[in-house]
């Protein structure tokens, strides 16, 4: 049971607020890595929604209980963890800092927090595993040559990752117009490395535009529908998570074709600009899945309060992104955990002012009509 006490920040040498930890990462970051991280599609209307609909869900704190412990530990598929507070796939991490994804392996370790492994890694996902003691997952792009993808979900699993995350938000990329206009690349000596030896799936070296555009127009599958699920359950031997639903239709497909859990994610706001933001579709999808499976969410989740909403909304843990790679970026490994260990105290913080002691106690009483 997690019960250490609030810590106060007053003396961290860190940045201390979610901008602050932005505005220190984008000043190291060159303009193309910092768009790429920050950016969304087109106006980016969805990325600050995802932001701001967190931010209209008001609380009712209840007062004068004992909550000289909190407790903020969850249960996720057989998985104990510490705190709900999961990091989310994100691609080539050696652009924000040298370290890259093994900084954040090692964080994840630290913190006692769940790591969902992109597949576009800088580093490949056997390395990854072998430097983390956290539960880790692999997320995945199901390929056109689908072999490549089950391969990498064998060699997962064969590595000690306990689901596959299938993303099925991107059947082609979104208007990433910060990204065409940057001609976005990955510089010389960083590669995809989950794919090495297999040329075809290189990046691309020079670019009209988006480098990454142009990857997954010719490397995903635009044709992939529902029978991709029950493809991958049947195929990969751990459970399918699937990332990316945004509606209680699509959250009851995945359920009926054997996702063991659904992640409400428009990703980032990376993809279709003017989605719902996830504070939003979160109670139609945990409404829709009748607590049958976890449901997780992310987008714009940046406070404890916020991690307080969501569980109140039914969600089992949330994933952040951007706010890892600011403290990538800001100090490699420190930086990750101190990020995570400020949203974590926050999250003990919320619970005690909204006086409640256990988070997986919190339910939608707590949010004021
Ligand atoms: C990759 O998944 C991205 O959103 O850039």
């Amino acid at each position: 049971m997690e019960t250490t006490c609030i810590m106060s920040p007053r003396h961290d040498p860190f940045p201390l607020t979610p901008e602050a930890w932005e505005a220190a990462a984008r000043e190291r970051l060159g303009r193309d890595v910092y768009d790429y991280y920050a950016g969304g599609a087109g106006d980016e209307v969805t990325v600050r929604a995802n932001r701001t609909a967190w931010a209209e869900l008001f609380l009712r704190p209840r007062v004068l209980v004992d909550v000289s412990e909190v407790d903020t530990s969850v249960t996720l598929l057989d998985a104990q963890l510490p705190h709900p507070v999961i990091l989310a796939p994100t691609a080539f991490q050696r652009l924000a800092h040298a370290d890259g994804e093994l900084a954040t392996a090692r964080a994840a370790s630290a913190s006692g927090t769940l790591l969902v492994a992109s597949s576009l890694s800088t580093t490949p996902i056997e390395e990854i595993a072998a430097t983390t003691n956290s539960p880790l997952w692999l997320q995945l792009y199901v390929f056109r040559d689908r072999e490549l993808s089950l391969d990498l979900v064998q060699r997962a699993r064969a590595v000690g990752c306990q689901a596959v995350c299938l993303t099925v938000s991107v059947p082609v990329q979104g208007n990433r117009e910060r990204d065409a206009r940057n001609r976005f690349r990955l510089p010389k000596g960083l590669e995809m490395a989950n794919f090495r030896g297999h040329e075809q799936v290189s990046f691309p070296g020079e670019a009209e535009a988006s480098g990454l555009e142009s990857f997954i127009d010719k490397h995903l599958d635009p044709r992939l529908d529902w029978s991709a699920v029950g493809w991958l359950v049947r195929t990969a031997g751990i459970p399918v998570v699937v990332k990316g639903v945004l509606t209680r239709e699509d959250a009851r497909l995945a359920v009926e074709h054997g996702a063991a859990a659904v992640i409400v994610s428009n990703h980032g706001g990376r993809q279709l600009d003017g989605a719902v933001p996830t504070a939003r579709a979160l109670r139609e999808v945990t409404d829709g899945v009748e607590g049958s499976v976890p449901v997780l969410v992310d987008g714009g989740i940046r406070r404890g309060i916020d991690v307080v909403r969501a569980v109140a909304l039914g969600a089992s843990a949330v994933l952040i992104g951007r706010p890892y790679l600011w403290g990538l970026a800001v100090s490699g490994q420190a930086g990750v955990e101190h990020v995570l260990g400020q949203l974590v105290g926050d999250v003990r913080r919320a619970l005690a002012l909204t006086g409640r002691t256990r988070l997986r106690d919190v339910d939608s009483r707590i949010l004021a009509r």
